[in-house]
């Protein structure tokens, strides 16, 4: 019997962590402990939460005395962190709430898992969900390795970096057992929609315009999120503590060019007239500091754990639309309320 606690478990990839745990171990005890932002959405996980091995605790990570308690009652064995702020956009405007979730939440854990495993790290694990973005912006050629220096743009990625030095530090400095992964970006069904693929699914079917930062040729290398989820259940269980793994589908696209095969799927789906929707992209104005090309070398976790990426971006893509045109209730759900002053915010005017 094993009790992990997975934080973040309410949000796009902490739901599909969750929901593999929950299915794949029955003899675990998944804990799922979720402040439930704007980003949090119980609805993620409706068909996981009445089985016997799931929980859900609703609280702070950014509360150290709360997280010492926690830890205290329910002696977890292992921590999957992807508890985050987790928006690019919305660190630029508000940089503080990163730093408090992404950074003091982050070493409110650390403490609280050394002070509990203190004196037998046997059988223990804290594993940090890191992104690509700590490694900074390539230019037209390369790829991030593992070993690839920290190097952060934005108060996101500054605030993801910042955590894993801890991370590191806890390991180097008191031996605790921590692993941290580096993905590229995700995609796939529950993500919230302020990101580019949902957000940009949403306003194609409801005739919304499509605001492309900058001339559109940033570059990202997109995994399907189930595919994060395996990675990471094979790094929880295999790798050496104090290791580090890139995860990437080496599926890298320019965001126009994504966006019109994004465009070609759901005019298509919707039952309009080939490239209707095309009238609907609209230049504005770039992100500050934004990264030119992110790209992923996964061979180290191929040739150690053996993991590479099941799902196919054609296939994959298709499915993840296929799900928010199935899903209008868990959009209108999410999308009511503060997002909407959030978009008015984050675009008008821009
Ligand atoms: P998300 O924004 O969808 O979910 C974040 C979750 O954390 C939400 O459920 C939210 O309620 C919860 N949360 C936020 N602040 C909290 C706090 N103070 N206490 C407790 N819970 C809190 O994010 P996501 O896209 O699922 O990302 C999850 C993790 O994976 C993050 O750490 C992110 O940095 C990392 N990551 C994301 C991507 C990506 O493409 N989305 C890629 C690589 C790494
Ligand atoms: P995003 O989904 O926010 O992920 P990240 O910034 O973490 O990579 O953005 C993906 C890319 O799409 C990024 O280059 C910024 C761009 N983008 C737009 O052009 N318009 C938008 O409205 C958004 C949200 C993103």
């Amino acid at each position: 019997m094993k009790k992990i606690l997975i934080t973040g478990g309410a949000g796009f990839i902490g739901s599909h962590v969750v929901r593999l745990f929950v299915n794949k171990y029955p003899d675990y005890e998944i804990y799922n402990l979720d402040k439930l932002t704007y980003a949090g959405n119980l609805e993620n996980l409706t068909d996981v939460d009445s089985m016997p091995n799931y929980h859900f605790i609703k609280g702070d990570i950014e509360d150290q005395e709360f997280v010492q308690k926690l830890f205290e009652e329910y002696q977890f064995d292992g921590v999957i962190h992807l508890a985050a702020e987790s928006h690019v956009d919305r660190s630029i405007t508000d940089p503080m709430s990163f730093i408090h979730t992404n950074v003091l939440g982050t070493v409110h854990l650390l403490n609280a898992a050394k002070n509990i495993w203190q004196g037998s790290f046997e059988g223990k694990k804290f594993y940090q969900i890191s992104t690509d973005e700590v490694y900074g912006a390539l230019g037209d050629t390369g790829s991030f390795t593992e070993t690839t220096p920290y190097n952060p743009h934005s108060p996101y990625s500054a605030a993801k970096a910042s955590a894993d030095h801890f991370v590191r530090a806890y390991h180097d400095t008191y031996g605790l057992p921590t692993v941290i992964s580096n993905c590229s970006n995700n995609y796939g069904p529950n993500q919230f929609p302020e990101k580019l693929i949902p957000l940009f699914i949403h306003n194609i079917k409801n005739n919304k315009p499509l605001p492309v930062y900058g001339k559109g040729i940033n570059v990202r290398d997109w995994l399907y999120v189930e595919d994060h989820a395996e990675a990471i259940d094979l790094i929880f269980h295999k790798a050496q503590p104090g290791s580090t793994y890139n995860i990437g589908g080496n599926n890298e696209w320019r965001n126009i060019d994504l966006i019109k095969k994004l465009i070609e799927i759901m005019d298509r789906k919707l039952g309009r007239p080939e490239g209707a929707s095309l009238s609907l992209i609209t230049y504005v104005a770039d992100r500050a500091g934004h990264d030119l090309r992110y790209a992923i070398d996964p061979t180290k976790i191929k040739n150690e754990l053996g993991w590479s990426p099941k799902v196919k971006f054609d296939e994959g893509f298709e499915k993840t639309v296929d799900w928010y045109l199935s899903h209008e209730e868990w959009l209108e759900h999410v999308t009511s309320g503060a997002y909407v002053e959030y978009y008015r915010k984050m675009y008008e005017g821009r």
